[in-house]
């Protein structure tokens, strides 16, 4: 049962998306298929797991503003990656040891109770912060109970110590957390449990200055840790790293890094740190395995701190949204990710030009336009200089084929001026072609 506390903010939250329901649905830039909170603001996907047949997502919400403040988890369920329903909010801040926010965390199955661990987070008057990590069950997979804290601070860190992401392995479960040590750098922490109730604590298992990193950042956020094919898998989001050329040119960044996770002593051993995503907008991303056994990585479609008060959408009252799902492989050491083969089922009315020669002119392909489309370029020989795609009169996707550098290019939201993201793009074998994106009904049965 949730507390008289957590259902009146549950009724309060509900209350404002009846008020703006339809300021919200009205904004032009309203997407087609990607998951956007009702109302107010999401950021981080949280909880996401493939349980019983069914896709759970569940996100970071502020439903009263669009800025950040004492989350909630907001819910959605789908049985194909593509047709989302929004389920009952899951949790709400109430608790004293949750009051300002229950943020990030997992899911598990515990014996057919879908079990979620999320930061409880509290401030006082004066702005100081206490956290801990906690547990909520639900044997329906939509209404949460919360159990309460089950991991307090530990000695060496900050209170900026959180997003509890667990697993099992063998008849032990373990669980990472986010941290910041008292010599202000990112860590990753790691604990294990018999029971889900009492963990131990494992201590770091690599993190800034330490025998594996330099200086790296103040603060690691939303730790995921996992195997894929033959090999661990840490993604983290570092805060704090230098802009070093085209690498790490967002206000915070998520990565990876390949390697092997000893349990005693507890020690990751791994490779460099590689960014997940040189977009521009792209942070604390969490996987999940599916019953067909993919591991699939949904990542929140903004950045803590990077002009998110400027987004046109704010008018509307809401900002920000989740990125379509993605499937990961790794092949040497190093991370693959294609878009789920469940958007084909999106894909409508194909238009397609096959032996298309361009010659230091701007073409136009009749039907290669419209709002909601998919485009693919298939190969796409260059005979030097640059290539251009223009999209609408704000984006430009560059290739420079001497430089083989990739540029992506947009007016920004903020200021109008142009901005760019960059990436070297070794071989770039690209006839085009274009879908028209349609989403029909749902097919949960
Ligand atoms: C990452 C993050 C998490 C935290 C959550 C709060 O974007 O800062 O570390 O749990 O957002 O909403």
């Amino acid at each position: 049962m949730k507390s008289e506390t957590e259902r009146e903010k549950i009724e309060q939250a509900y209350r404002e998306i009846e008020k703006y329901r339809d300021k919200v649905e009205k904004d032009y830039y309203r997407l087609q298929y990607h998951l956007m909170p009702p109302v107010g603001l999401m950021n981080d996907p949280n909880g996401l797991i493939h349980w019983n047949g069914v896709y759970h997502v569940f996100y970071q919400w502020m439903p009263f503003h669009t800025g950040h403040g004492a989350k909630f988890w907001g819910h959605y369920t789908s049985c194909d990656l593509i047709h989302w329903k929004q389920e009952k909010i899951a949790l709400a801040p109430s608790e004293w040891y949750d009051k300002d926010g229950c943020y990030s965390g997992s899911a598990i199955d515990h014996d057919g109770v879908l079990t979620l661990f999320y930061t409880g987070n509290v401030k006082d008057e004066h702005g100081n912060r206490q956290t801990y990590q906690c547990m909520a069950m639900s044997k329906n997979g939509i209404d949460f109970e919360k159990k309460g804290i089950v991991v307090t601070l530990p000695d060496g860190y900050t209170a900026h110590f959180r997003d509890p992401k667990v697993w099992k392995k063998g008849d032990k479960w373990y669980m990472i957390v986010g941290a910041q040590s008292e010599s202000l750098d990112g860590k990753a922490v790691l604990f294990r449990s018999q029971n889900l109730r009492d963990w131990e604590h494992l201590g770091p298992i690599t993190g800034g200055n330490s025998r594996q990193l330099g200086k790296f950042g103040y603060m690691w956020e939303c730790p995921d840790l996992f195997e894929l094919d033959g090999q661990e898998v840490l993604i983290v989001c570092p805060q704090g790293l230098e802009a070093e050329a085209m690498r790490y040119q967002n206000v915070h960044q998520s990565g990876y890094f390949v390697g092997r996770l000893d349990y005693e002593p507890a020690q990751f051993l791994h490779g460099p740190f590689a960014e997940l995503d040189r977009g521009f907008e792209f942070y604390a991303p969490q996987t999940m395995l599916d019953a067909k056994g993919r591991r699939i990585l949904i990542a929140w479609m903004g950045v803590p701190d990077q002009d998110e008060d400027k987004h046109p959408t704010i008018t509307h009252r809401w900002v920000h949204a989740l990125t379509l799902p993605r499937e990961l492989k790794l092949k040497d050491r190093k991370l693959y990710q294609t878009p789920v083969e469940e958007l084909q089922m999106l894909r409508k009315d194909k238009i397609a030009y096959s032996n298309v020669t361009i010659a230091n002119e701007e073409m136009i392909l009749e039907g290669i336009s419209g709002d909601v489309i998919e485009l693919n370029l298939e190969n796409i020989r260059l005979s030097g200089g640059i290539m251009e795609i223009a999209i609408r009169n704000t984006a430009r996707i560059i290739y420079h084929s001497d430089e083989r550098v990739l540029t992506l290019e947009r007016k920004s939201f903020a200021n109008g001026l142009t901005e760019k993201r960059q990436c070297p793009f070794g071989t770039f074998a690209l006839a085009a072609y274009v879908f028209r994106h349609v989403l029909d009904g749902g097919i949960c049965e």
